[in-house]
């Protein structure tokens, strides 16, 4: 949020912040899904809906999970939640009570880690590196003590890691087996370079599936998401989301339905994002930025920069004020080591990503020239 803050106020001053930050497609919902609102806007009352959501909408996802993943999950099984962050709220609630010892990876999604905290469930940070992928591992989770859940992220923000199918299995089967509720944000499905992402619901009866329109569907605003619930958690999640929420929101749940007939504009962004992913990724390669987190999906490349610094935050202050690229300190999605981590999204437009590329490179030219010449003398 500093960097932003920062960001915004180079913006307004001079006008030509790259923007490597930012958590978001940087297109609006599909055309589709823009149609399907403006009529429902003329024509429907827009007011409350069933808790858990409108029946068409759950059909569909329904519908998704058979065509996507050759799944079939009854639409009873889900319910439709004001994004994965309404969901992630729902799914702790019901699935944890005060006290309990969740697991979460490190780095990972700050607002998860806020969220448990806030609703005084135990964070139990994993930390995890470039020997697991940045992935969770039986063994790092035994090394954690007694626990009572786990947050999986796949692909992952923000080190755009994807489990494998065995991987997914194995961590499905750990958590069934010692009596943990595994919780999947899923959320980055369907950006992926060349790799498939597994859902939890094909491994796990137990597993709650945290999913939204917010990323591959490029509807961050429309504030719109959704749980795959195991059968003993449907309940309890519809009371708690009439209490919470009364419903989501009702504009949104109608066009959504949409959103799944919209493949071809949205696999364009996905193909956009490839494209980006390369540029950044050979840029930072070149600037001698090179220990790079798999970025396997998402938009982002976690960037160990501990070479450079030792506070990356710094680092990012640097970046912005000299060369006007915003980029995200590693600090927010890891307390503990992210001080030697940047963040770079490249969900923003590919020109926008080449100049970036290109004013990295040219900043690490200069500062090798400037060493060379100090190491001279
Ligand atoms: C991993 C992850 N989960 C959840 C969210 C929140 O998503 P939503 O907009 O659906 O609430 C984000 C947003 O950046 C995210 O990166």
């Amino acid at each position: 949020m500093e960097v932003m803050k920062a960001a915004e106020r180079r913006q307004r001053t001079m006008g030509d912040v790259l923007h490597l930050e930012v958590g978001q497609p940087s297109t609006s919902a599909p055309a589709k899904v823009r149609e399907t609102a403006l009529d429902a806007l003329a024509s429907n009352r827009l007011g409350y809906t069933e808790a858990t959501g409108i029946p068409a909408l759950r059909d569909r996802i329904a519908r998704h999970y058979r065509d996507a993943y050759d799944l079939d999950i009854p639409p009873d099984r889900i319910t439709v939640t004001v994004g994965a962050s309404g969901g992630f709220v729902l799914a702790t609630l019901a699935a944890f009570d005060v006290g309990d010892r969740v697991a979460i990876t490190q780095p990972g999604y700050a607002a998860y880690r806020n969220i448990l905290d806030a609703l005084d469930v135990t964070v139990v940070p994993i930390p995890v590196g470039p020997d697991t992928r940045f992935n969770p591992t039986a063994r790092l989770l035994d090394a954690a003590g007694p626990l009572d859940g786990l947050v999986v992220a796949s692909p992952a923000n923000p080190t755009g890691t994807v489990l494998r199918q065995n991987e997914m299995t194995a961590l499905a089967d750990y958590s069934t087996a010692r009596g943990l509720r595994m919780i999947s944000d899923e959320i980055y499905h369907g950006i992926t370079y060349g790799v498939a992402a597994p859902t939890a619901a094909a491994s796990s009866g137990s597993a709650i599936v945290v999913q939204s329109f917010s990323k591959y569907y490029s509807m961050t605003g429309w504030r719109l998401g959704w749980l795959v619930l195991p059968d003993d958690l449907v309940d309890p999640v519809e009371r708690l989301a009439q209490n919470l929420f009364i419903s989501p929101p009702t504009l949104s749940q109608i066009a959504a339905v949409s959103a799944f007939d919209c493949a071809e504009e949205l696999d364009g962004n996905v193909a956009r994002y490839s494209t980006n992913r390369d540029l950044l990724m050979s840029a930072l390669r070149s600037s001698g930025i090179d220990k790079l987190a798999p970025a396997e999906g998402a938009f982002y490349v976690y960037a160990d920069v501990s070479h450079l610094t030792d506070n990356s935050q710094e680092l990012c202050r640097t970046w912005l004020e000299t060369l006007g690229v915003a980029a995200t300190p590693g600090i927010d999605f890891d307390p503990v080591d992210g001080h030697k981590y940047v963040r770079f999204s490249y969900a923003e437009s590919t020109e926008d990503i080449a100049e970036a590329a290109s004013r990295l490179i040219g900043w690490s030219q200069r500062v090798g020239r400037r060493r060379r010449h100090l190491a001279d003398g």
